[in-house]
Formats: structure tokens, sequence, C-alpha cells
């Protein structure tokens, strides 16, 4: 090949994204569709004739390889959080006010965007390559749909350039994968067509398209993206707020939603979030609410997040669609950690795209309070992806005759899957099956073991789950760990009339990825087990500040948890002020201000070492009072968790794991020490120690140490006879630690 043809077609690639991106990204094209196609006709035949020409980045690549088995799971640089959502104004405000307290005396800039109802997305680039494009999936880790996302015109397969000097090591782009109106219709007029099933919205059509294991098919699909956020950035321009970025994001080729509003105060935000209210009916793309933002990025780095959701952002979802049905019958489900959901069965409705036959119910207090009855007619609602519900009762239609619900009427008192007993307990407002070995249970635990965020064992759903529970092969998720191969593969999973055999190869997989449960962490494990309130999060927290499942069952931060919220709750009992306590006597109320400032000391104390561990928050110092504070962990999962490992259950699950050798690690096991990353600043003259040997004792726990304090500084380690030291680390806000603090951190 001489470098003329080289050169040429680096021309030809060129010409083709320049247009592209006018076509798709900034809908002005300046060519005619003729004249783009013979471009792109003479790039392809180039290729043909020298394939080496044909690198990832050339815009014919686009087309869709071969298909695939699976998607491959990618974890996230950053985690992709979602959003608070709200349905009200009012809680906008409220959302507004919150954060102005959370940065007194800070002027606030707001930015409104619409919430494009499609998949989120995040992109990947390194050195300006697109390299790893993956869907949220539970915003720790999602499907690498990369091939799919390549066929998708609007994303850049090379960035453009910045200025020279602004290399982009890596850039994360998160936005939205949508289908456009028109694109949906037509592809659903073509399905028509031929016959095929119809897409219900462009949200369901987009989701089925990304989830195409052949990306050709994909690259037929009308998918388009909006681009509204960033993950992990490195190199590159500093972007400093959503204006920026969005600056930012248009100069590297992407397309960003083509209205926003920026707004000075809580008038101009909810002014935008109606303008665009009325507006959106002519966008070609759904939205289904607005999004605030705070503008500027080091405001939101003060105000952090919650486990799910930033605190410097909201959603604001526009009224959902009700509709009026007949409640036929109320159902019991039971839930793999055995509560009972009553479920409305009801004659069928359409509803925002899809067929509604049955909606959640909550829990029998839901149901008293709305005075739901069998024969009703009702208002249920579905609100984007979430399970619809029933939002009221019509009462003038009621017929004669109706009863309220009664579970225990209901149930006969009994669990509706094993006939076992039922129980209410005084903490929970839901019944659970108090058995077990509940099959319903037993099999929900299988497949929940199973999840791909939990154990991710392969081949093992619910109707595998069903069937190992039914022939008695595995009761319990750690009798996965004795099933064979042999056992496996004759499982009938049809019936004697039509039987169905799982088979070997799928056998194969399900041990294979059993075994391969055995090393995995300790997140994974506490999620799996199905421990009553363990959520991801809480799983991910304690995995965080826990070596192994011992250490979590004998947890002093979650004994601290527990014991913190008895102080709060005793200093609220015994309050010297209390109107609804009032001291007896004058002696009464000295000893109780007595008492009280004990405890508000305690508290401190307590609280100040799980701060200290990063363990807790404090979100407001309340003076002589008991702070307002937040923990990892809640005091409600801290008791059920504790409760778990000191049940039958969970002694019998940490026995067998023990037999069966496996021992789930901590992230501080697999990773470095508690001080991973953390930089201290010591002053004055440690009690215990030399210097040099807490130096040594923070490397050896993964931190290093400065001379001086800067935003930087993690830790000042303060010891006695300090000086200004003290003073600025306190103006800068950050954590100081005496000896003995710093020493407790270093055994957990
Ligand atoms: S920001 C950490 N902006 O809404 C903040 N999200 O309900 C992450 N969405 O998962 C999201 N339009 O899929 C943001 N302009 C927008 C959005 C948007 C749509 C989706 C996104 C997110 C979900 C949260």
């Amino acid at each position: 090949m001489t470098d003329s043809l080289g050169q040429r077609h680096a021309e030809l690639a060129e010409a083709i994204r320049r247009h592209d991106r006018a076509y798709y990204v900034e809908a002005k094209p300046t060519i005619s569709d003729r004249e783009y196609d013979q471009i792109y006709r003479e790039l392809l035949d180039l290729e043909a004739a020298h394939r080496e020409l044909r690198t990832p980045d050339s815009p014919s690549q686009r087309v869709g390889g071969e298909p695939i088995d699976g998607f491959e799971t990618v974890r996230h640089a950053v985690p992709m959080m979602s959003l608070d959502n709200t349905y009200s104004q009012e809680e906008v405000s409220e959302f507004v006010e919150r954060v102005h307290k959370l940065l007194p005396g800070e002027p606030l800039d707001w930015v409104v965007e619409p919430k494009a109802d499609g998949i989120a997305i995040s992109l990947r680039y390194e050195d300006g390559q697109f390299t790893i494009g993956a869907t949220r999936g539970d915003g720790v880790a999602g499907d690498d749909v990369t091939a799919n996302l390549r066929t998708i015109r609007s994303i850049p397969l090379r960035l453009r350039p910045l200025g020279q000097e602004d290399v982009l090591e890596v850039f994360e782009a998160r936005g939205e994968v949508i289908m456009t109106r028109s694109g949906f219709e037509k592809l659903n007029r073509a399905r028509e067509a031929e016959g095929q099933p119809l897409f219900a919205n462009p949200r369901n059509a987009t989701a089925g398209s990304l989830k195409q294991l052949d990306s050709s098919l994909v690259a037929k699909r009308p998918l388009d993206i909006v681009l509204y956020g960033s993950g992990e950035m490195a190199g590159g321009p500093e972007v400093n707020s959503q204006l920026g970025l969005f600056d930012v994001l248009g100069q590297l080729g992407f397309r960003t939603p083509n209205h926003t509003w920026h707004c000075k105060n809580i008038e101009e935000v909810l002014a935008a979030v109606e303008e665009l209210d009325r507006i959106r009916g002519g966008f070609d793309y759904d939205t289904d609410g607005a999004v605030i933002k705070l503008n500027r990025f080091d405001l939101r780095e003060r105000v952090g997040a919650t486990a799910k959701a930033p605190r410097w952002a909201m959603a604001y979802k526009y009224a959902p669609e009700q509709v009026q049905t007949r409640l036929t019958a109320i159902t019991i489900q039971v839930g793999r950690t055995g509560t009972l959901t009553p479920v409305a069965e009801l004659e069928p409705v359409f509803v925002d795209g899809s067929t509604i036959s049955r909606a959640t119910l909550h829990n029998e207090e839901e149901l008293g309070r709305k005075d739901i009855r069998i024969g009703d007619t009702v208002i249920i609602e579905k609100r984007g992806d979430v399970i619809p519900g029933v939002i009221s009762v019509v009462k003038d239609l009621r017929p004669a005759g109706t009863e309220p619900f009664d579970m225990l009427a209901v149930t006969g008192s009994q669990c509706p899957e094993c006939g076992g007993a039922i129980n209410k307990d005084k903490e929970f407002v839901a019944w659970r099956c108090v058995n077990t070995d509940c099959p319903a249970q037993a099999a929900q635990r299988l497949e929940h073991f199973a999840a791909r965020t939990a154990l991710d064992v392969d081949c093992l759903g619910d109707i595998v789950s069903d069937k190992l529970v039914e022939r008695q092969l595995a009761g319990n998720p750690l009798d996965l760990f004795d099933l064979t191969v042999e056992q496996l593969g004759p499982l009938n999973l049809g019936t004697d009339d039509e039987p169905r055999m799982f088979g070997e190869k799928n056998a194969t997989k399900l041990v294979d990825s059993v075994e391969r449960a055995r090393t995995m962490g300790l997140d994974r494990w506490l999620f799996g087990l199905a421990i009553p309130e363990m959520g991801r999060t809480i799983a991910g927290s304690l995995a965080k500040f826990h070596d192994d499942l011992p250490a979590v069952a004998a947890s002093p931060l979650l004994r601290d948890v527990i014991a913190l919220d008895e102080k709060v709750a005793e200093t609220v009992r015994i309050n010297p002020r209390s109107r609804n306590n009032r001291p007896k006597s004058d002696a009464d109320k000295v000893e109780r201000e007595r008492q009280y400032k004990s405890l508000v000391s305690e508290i401190s104390r307590t609280l100040d070492g799980l701060v200290a561990l990063g363990f807790a928050k404090i979100s407001k110092e309340n003076g002589d009072h008991p702070p307002n504070y937040t923990t990892e962990v809640g005091p409600s999962a801290a008791r059920s968790v504790l409760a778990w490992f000191g049940s039958n259950t969970g002694r019998a699950t940490l026995e067998r794991l023990a037999k069966l050798g496996i021992n789930p690690r901590g992230d501080r096991q697999s990773g470095g020490g508690v001080f991973d990353g953390k930089t201290f600043v010591i002053t004055g003259t440690l009690p215990g120690m030399s210097r040099e040997e807490a130096k040594a004792v923070i490397e050896a726990n993964g931190g290093k140490t400065t001379g001086s304090i800067s935003k930087k500084t993690d830790y000042l380690l303060a010891g006695e006879k300090v000086g200004s030291k003290l003073a600025k680390a306190e103006s800068l806000g950050l954590a100081i630690l005496d000896e003995p603090t710093f020493l407790r951190m270093c055994e957990r």
C-alpha cells in the first residue's frame, strides 16, 4: 500500500466523521445522501483492497459484527448513580432549600434539563478512542454493549481533539440511549408489515435493541443518544460545572440536550420545569420529567450523595397516567425472606404503553389505610419502570357486601406456599412466613443467590430453582456446592408428558460458576445470603469495613450503630425539657440534666470513633444535644444483620461455609489497608509513639504523610502541644484524630 492510499483513507474517514456529526449530532447535514454514499463506498472499496486500513475506529466498523453468546459484565470506574424522584413541586423547593442549608452563604445556580426516557449508558474513551460502552446495570456493574453502541452514528468512535495541551487520557461520557419517536413509528410500521410483534413504546424498543446479541441487527434500529454526564476523567481540560461539561461534550462531538435552562433561584427552576412540560411534546424523543442539578462541581462534592443518589440533583417527574379498573381478587406472594405481599389481580387495562393485570398492594397496613377491598373499582397508576400501584378506591362504585382485607382471614393464618405459620414482627409492617424451609422462600433464595449482582451463578433462574427445591436437590444456596453435573444433567424442567432436560452443557456451566462463587468477595456473599434488610449498598458498605463474615457477625461497628440509636432514643425520653415527660421536681430536673449531658457525651464519643473510620457522618452539630448523623448502615438494618448472624440459620450458615472451606474476603483484605490513598499530616507530640513510628503505621495501612496541610489532606494526627496546624485543619474541616482513635482505626 502506498502512503497516498493511507492518506486518502484518512481523508475519507475524516469527511465521514464530519458529515455524521453534522447529520446526527447537529441535525444540519451539509451534503446530500447521494454524495455521502459515494464517499462511504470509496472508503469501503479501499478497505476491501487493503484490509489493514480497516481499523476499529474506521467509520465502516459501525455496521455490527458477528453475533455473540451473551454480554460481559463490566464494572463502572465511577458508579452510575440514580436520581431521587419526586412528583411534587413542593419537594423540588424543599430540595433546593436543603442544598442551600448544606452550603450556607454560597450563591447557588442550577441547571434544568429534560429527563430523557431511555436507557442509561456510559461511554468510555481511552486516548480519544471509544473502548467500552456499558449499560447502567445495578449502578456498580452493567452489560458491555460496546458492539451495539458502535452502530449508533451519533456516538463518535474517536473524540474530536480539543486543544493541543489537552490530552484526554480517559473520558467517560454518560447519557441516555433513546429512540426518536419518528424512528420508533417507522420501526413499528416495518415490523407490522413483517408480522412481527410491535414494541409498546420507544423506551422498550431501545432496551430491546441494546439487548440484541447480533449487532448487525442493532445497526438497523433508529437509536440515538443524548449525553448529560461524566464518569472517570483523566487528563484534558478541567471541567468545573454542568454548563462547562455540556460545552466540553459538544466540543468532543457529542449530542447534548437541545434545551437546558440556567437558573439562579427556585422561582426560575420551577418556571423552567413548567416551560419544559409545555414544550416537551414537540421533542423528537420521549421525556418523563425534568432533572434539576446544582451547576458547580465543587459544591456537588461538598453536598455529596446518599447510598443511591446524589444530594445535588433531583428528578421532577411529570404526572403519570392513571386509569380505572376493577380489582377482582387479592392474592398473596411469598418473598425470598418470607415476606407476604398482597397483590391486586385486576381486570386488564392498557396504561402507559402496556397492559396491566396485577398491581402491588405493598402490605396490609397500606391496604387498610386505603381501604381497598375485593370487588372495588380502583385507580391504578404506572410510573415508568416501577411496578404499578393502586392509588385509591372509587368508593361510590363499591358493590354491596364487601369486607375489609384481613391477612389472617385470607390466608387462614397459614403461608399460602407451605402452610406453615405466619407471624408479624413488632418491628416490621409485613407478615412473614416463619418456616425457613418454605419452598417459595427456598426457591427464591436460590435464585437470589444466583443473581448477577450476587454470586452470579449461570443457568439458575426461577424454573431451575423451583425444580431444585421440588426435587430436594437444594433447599438452601450452600447445597449448590454439593451438586454434580451427573445429578443436574438429567433434571427434567418440563413435565412427565413433555420432558425438557436441563442438559449436560447447562449443568456444567452451573457447577463451574458455583465453584467460581467460592472466591467471590464478601459484598457479594453478604448480599447473596438473603439476610433480611441486606441490600447491595449495605452489603457493599459492610464489605468495605470488615474482613470476613465472622467479623460482620461480631461487628463492633454495627453494635455501635445500635447503641447510638438506643442512646439517642433515651435522650429523647429523658430530655429535661421534654413536653411529654416533664421532670417531677427540681431535683429530678437536675438529675435528668446530668444524665442527659452524660448521654450526649457518650453519643459524641461513639460517634467520633465511627466518623473517624468513615462509617458515620455528622450532618448537623446540635450544641448540647446529640448531633444529627447518618451511618453507613442504619440501625434497623444493623439489628436485622446481627439478629440473622445470631439466629440458628446464621450460625448454621457460618459453620457450613467453614466446612466448605469458603471464607469470602472484605475489601480491606483483598485491597490494602484502612488508609488506602489517604494523606496524613502529623502534629504535636504523640503520647505513645514517635512520629517515625506513626508514619510507619500509616504507610503499613496504605496511607502517606506530608508536612503541610492542604485541601488534599485527609487526616490530621494530633498529639500534645499542637501549633497552628490544628486551627488550619479545623478551618478546612479535616478529620482530626488523637492517638487512641488512630490506633483503634488501625486495629479494625
Ligand atoms: S443525571 C448522578 N440527567 O434518569 C446523576 N439523568 O432517574 C445521574 N436520566 O439513571 C443521572 N435524563 O438514566 C441525569 N438529564 C438527565 C437525565 C437522566 C434521563 C435518567 C438516567 C438516570 C435516571 C435517574
